[in-house]
């Protein structure tokens, strides 16, 4: 165990992290068992965002520990290219069990990085089988699409690209969808949906034969909740239509219940044509994610390579690792046998109401909601950021951690809080923001 008294804290460099600022005063949680974390003072920390969005189970579910034992004893790794073992298989089955009708042809990776990577990816597979060479993307302002080059490209968070010039060319970024004219409103809101108008523009600028796919977040997770307008995946999904596009949700926070339903299709009732996923597909307990396509998708890309012949030259050595798997289906597992989603869509009116209470603050500049998501923006103090930085530093020593991005507090209970941790988190929330400089 690592004593921050005398173990250097130097070599360990920290992802999206202030290195020196943590290293002079650490944040360490030491363990973890359901809604709650304890830090390395022994305090106890209530957890308000699942972790990273990754956790509605809670933490140390007893169930997965066991599945993730159980299968290590029988095989530690197999190689997924050209061999397979049973637990994937199974996997891919109870994932197209809850992808919408015509999507269930599954593609196992290590997280939602390399999902949106390997989206892109078959999407560029997908029309040049069809004889088609697209290489253009549309993305979106405040877009997060993960770390590695594909999601850097389609990101539209420019504090994630400004130190990375070399990212792929030819992605164009439609509007974000907030504006300023409803602040407080919960769910999907009213203005906004005419952004969409966006993509027809870019399809007039540069014709749709040369773009590939449109990536959209339907919720704009890390940005700070940003549920989509009421009529604006339609229109996208009718453009996509119209024009040959392919369009895929970024599911990987809204997924597995978190904005309704199973996905973001079943939330806003818009069918898109890949979901990429990760996160709660393990309840965060080991990385993997997933990309899950339509069939014809599959289909077309299969049936376009000869017989006998490898048809998508794409792969990671960790696709489908039995760890994982075994983590996968014991969370699906329990999901379905526990009946969180129903339990979050209950929940989720009652956490709205509660955080919706922090309205009044004068810190707080506007509040979103959907499902068991929301986003406390708060106004920016002397630069953006330097007050969102402060507010989680004190909410953790206050007893809660909460996701910033910015000014914004992502918070995201898991499925298994009752409302007495919801009143927790938000009076913690409350209490925190009383307690910074004004
Ligand atoms: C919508 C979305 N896509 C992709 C990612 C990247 O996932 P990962 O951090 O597992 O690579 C994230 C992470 O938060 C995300 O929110």
């Amino acid at each position: 165990m690592l004593d921050v008294k005398t173990n250097s804290l130097e070599e360990f460099w920290m992802p999206f992290t202030d290195n020196r600022g943590f290293k002079q005063a650490p944040r360490l949680i030491t363990g973890a068992a359901g809604v709650y974390m304890t830090d390395h003072k022994g305090g106890t920390v209530i957890d308000g965002s699942s972790g990273l969005f990754c956790s509605p189970a809670g933490h140390c579910h007893p169930r997965i520990i066991e599945a993730v034992h159980a299968a290590m004893q029988e095989m530690t790794y197999v190689s997924p290219f050209g061999t397979g073992h049973p637990m994937s298989f199974a996997l891919a089955q109870e994932v197209a069990r809850l992808t919408p009708e015509t999507i269930n042809h599954v593609f196992f990776v290590n997280s939602g990085s390399e999902a949106i990577d390997t989206a892109l990816k078959i999407a560029m597979a997908y029309h040049y089988a069809r004889g088609e060479r697209r290489t253009r993307f549309v993305s979106r302002e405040r877009a997060y699409h993960g770390v590695n080059i594909g999601g850097v490209s389609l990101s539209g968070l420019v504090n994630n690209r400004r130190a990375f010039p070399g990212t792929m060319p030819d992605v164009v970024h439609m509007r974000h969808t907030w504006t300023e004219e409803e602040l407080f409103v919960p769910g999907q809101r009213a203005t906004g949906a005419d952004r969409a108008e966006d993509l027809k523009r870019f399809i007039d600028n540069y014709g749709a034969e040369t773009i590939a796919a449109v990536f959209v977040e339907p919720v704009a997770g890390s940005t700070g909740t940003l549920p989509p307008p009421k009529g604006y995946l339609e229109r996208l999904r009718q453009i996509c239509d119209e024009y040959g596009l392919l369009l895929v949700f970024d599911d990987v926070i809204c997924g597995f219940g978190r904005v309704g339903g199973n996905f973001s299709a079943d939330a806003f009732g818009v069918v898109p044509d890949m979901i990429t996923m990760a996160k709660a597909l393990t309840n965060g307990s080991i990385p993997m994610g997933a990309v899950a396509v339509r069939d014809d998708i599959y289909e077309t890309v299969t049936d376009s390579a000869a017989m006998g012949g490898i048809e998508l030259f794409h792969g990671y050595t960790y696709s489908g690792h039995p760890a994982a798997c075994a983590a996968g289906l014991a969370s699906l597992g329990i999901y379905r046998e526990e009946g969180l989603f129903a339990r979050a869509a209950e929940m989720s009116p009652y956490f709205e109401e509660a955080i919706l209470t922090l309205a009044d603050h004068p810190m707080v500049k506007d509040i979103r909601t959907i499902g068991m998501m929301a986003g406390v923006e708060l106004h920016a103090h002397e630069k953006p950021g330097k007050r969102g930085t402060l507010a989680q530093i004190e909410m953790f020593w206050g007893g809660l951690h909460v996701k910033f991005t910015g000014d914004t507090g992502i918070v995201a209970p898991m499925f298994v809080a009752e409302r007495a941790h919801i009143d927790e988190i938000v009076g913690k929330f409350r209490k925190a923001l009383d307690t910074l400089p004004q």
